[in-house]
C-alpha cells in the first residue's frame, strides 16, 4: 500500500493508520506497569502480542481498549484522539476488546449475552437480537444455553461473539485461546481467521507460540512494559533479548549470530 492517496476533492492525503498509540505509560503508584510502548496497527493487520507474565500486555490492552487512561502517552484510533475517552466511547469508534478473565453475565442466555454487545449499535431489542443471532452463527454458539452452563472454552467463545457484536474495526484478543483443548483451539484459529476474513483487523495477546505463528505477520514482544522487539514471528524468537526476557541472562547463547541458531 503506498503511503499516500487521492481524496475525492484530489488532494494528496497521507494514509491513515487505523491505530496509533505513541509512547503510552501506565503506573500504579511507583510501579510502570506499561513504560513507553509503541504500537502502529494497519487495518486488515493481525498482530501479535507476546511477552512473559506480568510484561503489561493486558494493561496496555486496558489503556487501548480506555479501560485505564494511560498515565502517558496518546492513542490515536481511525484519526481521532481517544487517549482519554470512555470504554463506550472506544467502542463506538470501533475497537472490540475481550478479557484475559471473560466478564460473561451467567445469569443470562448466551443470546441476551451477545445481545448486550449488538445495543452498542442497534438499540432496538429485535435488531439487536437478529444481529446477535448472526454472530452467534459465525461463532458456533448455542442461543439458548444459560452462559453459567459454558465450560471456560465457552466463555472465551462467548466473549468474543459479545465483541463481535459491537461491530469493531479493531479487536483486541487478550489470551482468548487459553486453556483450550488441541481440537478447541484449531477451532478457535479457525474462528479468528474467519472474523479476520470479515474485515476486522486483530491484535492478540497470547502465550501459545502455535497461535501466534499461525495467525500473525507481525509480532511485537513486551518486557518491562515496552516493546523490546518487533518483526515476524520467526525472527523475534530468535533474538538475544527476547531469548533473555523470557529465559533470564544464563540462557542467553554467548555472541549468537543468527546463523549458529540451530534452524
Ligand atoms: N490495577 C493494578 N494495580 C496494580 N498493579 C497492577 C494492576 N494491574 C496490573 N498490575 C501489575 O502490572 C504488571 C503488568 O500486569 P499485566 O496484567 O498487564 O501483565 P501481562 O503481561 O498481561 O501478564 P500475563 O501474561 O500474566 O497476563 C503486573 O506486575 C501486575 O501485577
Ligand atoms: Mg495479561
Amino acid at each position: 500500500m503506498s503511503d499516500a492517496s487521492m481524496s475525492d476533492a484530489g488532494r494528496i492525503t497521507a494514509a491513515k493508520h487505523l491505530l496509533e498509540a505513541i509512547s503510552v505509560s501506565k503506573s500504579f503508584g511507583e510501579f510502570h506497569a506499561v513504560a513507553g510502548a509503541d504500537l502502529t496497527v494497519n487495518e486488515g493487520d493481525i498482530i501479535g502480542l507476546i511477552g512473559p507474565n506480568g510484561a503489561g500486555k493486558s494493561t496496555f490492552f486496558n489503556c487501548l481498549a480506555g479501560e485505564m487512561p494511560p498515565s502517558g502517552g496518546r492513542i490515536v484510533f481511525d484519526g481521532k484522539d481517544l487517549t482519554r475517552a470512555s470504554p463506550e466511547a472506544h467502542a463506538r469508534a470501533g475497537i472490540g476488546r475481550t478479557f484475559q478473565v471473560p466478564t460473561t453475565f451467567a445469569d443470562m442466555s448466551v443470546l441476551h449475552n451477545v445481545m448486550v454487545g449488538a445495543f452498542l449499535r442497534h438499540p432496538h431489542r429485535n435488531d439487536a437480537r437478529d444481529k446477535a443471532r448472526a454472530v452467534l452463527e459465525l461463532t458456533g454458539l448455542r442461543a439458548d444455553q444459560p452462559a453459567r452452563s459454558l465450560g471456560t472454552p465457552g466463555r472465551k467463545r462467548l466473549e468474543i461473539a459479545r465483541a463481535i457484536a459491537t461491530e469493531p474495526r479493531l479487536l483486541l484478543l487478550d489470551e482468548s485461546l487459553a486453556g483450550l483443548t488441541p481440537t478447541e483451539l484449531q477451532d478457535a484459529i479457525a474462528l479468528v481467521r474467519r472474523i479476520h476474513q470479515s474485515g476486522v483487523t486483530i491484535v492478540i495477546v497470547e502465550h501459545i507460540m502455535e497461535v501466534i505463528m499461525t495467525l500473525t505477520g507481525h509480532v511485537l514482544v513486551f518486557n518491562q512494559g515496552h516493546v523490546i522487539a518487533s518483526g515476524t514471528p520467526d525472527s523475534v524468537v530468535r533474538e538475544p533479548a527476547v531469548i533473555e526476557a523470557y529465559l533470564g541472562r544464563s540462557h542467553r547463547r554467548p555472541q549468537a549470530t543468527d546463523s549458529q541458531v540451530d534452524r
